[in-house]
């Protein structure tokens, strides 16, 4: 994630206002924090790593002069959280400078490009490239615009990007643009903002602009110019009035974070889907090699890791073995060793259970790789290699963004292998990648067009004591999931299974009306499935299925459904079919009048064994 801020004000320093606005956007990534303004014709810049609390009280935020600034709160995704890779960054001749959020796909060439042409980069941060490469176009095309020199860079850039620059050669503007990460504009009678969400500004002011993709803005004293990035056309767009109050911004209107965090989750498979191969190559090579392969950890991310299991052994022919962190010392302790390699999974990367895990493998001189959402967290400081998810912060305490972040990282890990080892067609490869690069629209459809159904749904279960979870293969594990979710939100007592083990005992619990939730991805398990709610809906069960559209099997055996876009490859199945099950125990908590961003008992991060 990230937040980005920037603000020209007609009367006063920029430097505190865009200080207290980044405090609005900490929610978007607190790694490190940057602020750049330009007085006099000179740009001025202070930047940390550390939470803009503890980075203010080292090196006063609010002390730079000018009207005029731009500022950084940072979720570290390239590059680990250190001073060089906070933002602002800035050109070879410091006269350029730039904050970005998004991620820039191609910045691994650009930036040999443009260090074979002399410039000297000074972070591993993917952003630090926008700036050379402006300050490379002005160079070259004397005379241009600082607007239409960003405008040239941009046009050259892959990936995702919310940016803000600004260059002591036009002292007077902001220039910004926006392709994929948000980007929305506040305007005042004492000055224009831009930012990446509304709750930067809102309390300056409730006057905003709506960008959109491919747009570039230029901000001056006087109010904003936007323009289409490809054509130069000009864009007329006058802004509206929002009425949120201070929380509802933050939450960006939804009620609570979690329902905000689902409803993002298309955003973050975008972003998943960018990493750079050289993370997935590097990973895949490491388990390529590896004799024997756990997969480690907690909750939601170990069930991420229990479809993984199903994803390496299908697609790469690779048997692993997901533990539970919190058992694996118990289990595995005496026996892993320097031939084993651990990929440790956790959204914080500070779970108590999954460090000590790691650190048991470690020290019997295992490999250890990660998959984790916070870079610099204590799983990335133990691990050989580790890749980000790209997720960005996650507040409910419910992991559902992270969840299907994971997975997409995992089975990119597994097509990667499978292509190394050779084990599976191009032909199926190519198709999978295909479905894999849909899924973020497929994730779209189903809140967009099952949210309303979900919800009804969950108003007539309300009151069932027990719910059952049942599914079949690599279903199983968004069974699990779906369970875990209900239980921990809506404090429903539930009962997951792999559909085939519900017949060796828990089937004895099902009587009249108990909801059975069926996860029924269409493949080879299909028919079984089937057998399954039979058995379930001849003892008295209600059949609560997710299917694929168009299922009229199961939709004919179902007393209800909910429907995920066809085509989906079983492999790839979690990743779509958890989303309902998400929206389900959100709406379950709501009827319970449970808060579902701060379940009782549970903390976020659990950091203690
Ligand atoms: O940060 P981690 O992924 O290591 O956390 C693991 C579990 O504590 C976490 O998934 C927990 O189960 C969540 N509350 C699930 O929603």
């Amino acid at each position: 994630m990230c937040g980005i801020f920037g603000c020209i004000l007609k009367n006063g320093n920029a430097a505190p206002v865009i200080h207290s606005s980044l405090k609005r956007l900490e929610y978007r990534g607190y790694d490190s924090v940057g602020i750049a303004t330009i007085s006099d014709g000179k740009i001025f810049l202070k930047k940390d790593q550390g939470k803009i609390d503890e980075v203010h009280k080292c090196i006063n935020l609010d002390d730079l002069p000018g009207n005029i600034g731009i500022g950084h709160t940072r979720w570290a995704t390239h590059g680990a959280p250190l001073h060089v890779n906070s933002h602002p960054h800035s050109d070879c001749t410091g006269t350029i400078t730039v904050v970005h959020n998004g991620i820039i796909e191609n910045f691994g060439d650009l930036k040999l490009e443009l260090q074979n042409l002399g410039h000297a980069f000074v972070s591993k941060t993917d952003t630090e490239v926008i700036p050379h490469l402006i300050e490379e176009i002005m160079k070259n095309k004397l005379g241009s615009s600082f607007a239409d020199a960003v405008q040239e860079a941009i046009k050259r850039l892959e990936g995702s990007f919310a940016l803000a620059a600004i260059s002591s050669y036009e002292p007077d503007k902001i220039v910004c643009a926006r392709n994929e990460s948000p980007l929305v504009l506040g305007v005042s009678d004492n000055g224009v903002f831009c930012a990446s969400d509304i709750p930067a500004f809102l309390p300056l002011t409730n006057k905003v602009v709506m960008i959109n993709n491919g747009e570039l803005i230029i901000l001056t004293v006087e109010g904003y110019q936007i323009k289409k990035i490809q054509d130069n056309s000009l864009v007329e767009r006058v802004p509206e009035t929002i009425e949120w109050t201070a929380e509802m911004a933050v939450k960006q209107g939804y009620p609570h974070f979690m329902i905000k965090e689902i409803h993002e989750q298309p955003e973050v498979l975008r972003n998943t889907l960018r990493l750079q191969d050289r993370y997935l190559d590097l990973l895949s090579t490491f388990l390529d090699r590896a004799t024997e392969i756990f997969l480690v950890a907690c909750g939601t991310s170990y069930h991420a890791c229990l479809a993984a299991s199903y994803m390496f052994s299908k697609l790469s022919f690779l048997p692993t073995y997901p533990v539970y962190a919190s058992e694996f010392i118990e289990q595995y302790g005496k026996s892993v060793n320097i031939d084993s390699t651990i990929l440790a999974v956790s959204q914080s990367g500070e779970t108590a259970d999954t460090i000590a895990a790691v650190t048991c493998a470690q020290q019997r001189a295992a490999t250890i790789l990660s998959l984790t959402n916070v870079i610099g967290s204590t799983l990335t400081r133990v691990s050989r290699v580790y890749v980000g998810t790209q997720a960005g912060p996650e507040i409910g305490v419910a992991a559902t963004k992270t969840f299907t972040s994971q997975l997409s990282v995992l089975v990119q890990l597994a097509l990667r292998l499978a292509k190394k080892r050779g084990k599976v067609s191009q032909d199926e490869i190519d198709v999978l990648e295909v479905q894999l690069d849909k899924l973020p629209d497929i994730v779209d459809v189903i809140v967009k067009t099952q949210e309303d159904k979900v919800k009804q749904i969950a108003h007539k279960y309300a009151n069932s004591k027990v719910f059952f979870f049942l599914g079949r293969g690599i279903s199983t594990a968004t069974a699990f999931e779906g369970r875990l979710k209900l239980m921990e939100i809506a404090y429903v007592p539930s009962i997951a299974f792999p559909a085939g083990e519900s017949k060796h005992g828990p089937i004895s619990l099902i009587e009249n009306g108990l909801p059975v939730v069926f996860v029924c991805q269409k493949d080879e398990t299909h028919k079984t499935v089937i057998g399954n709610i039979m058995e379930m809906k001849a003892r008295g069960a209600k059949i609560l299925a997710i299917i694929e559209e168009g299922d009229n099997e199961i939709k004919a055996l179902a007393d209800d459904y909910i429907e995920v876009p066809k085509g989906v490859p079983s492999v790839l199945s979690p990743i779509p079919f958890a989303v309902p099950l998400q929206l389900l125990a959100y709406y379950m908590a709501l009827e319970h009048d449970c808060d579902p961003d701060m379940p009782r008992n549970l903390a976020k991060s659990v950091t203690v064994k």
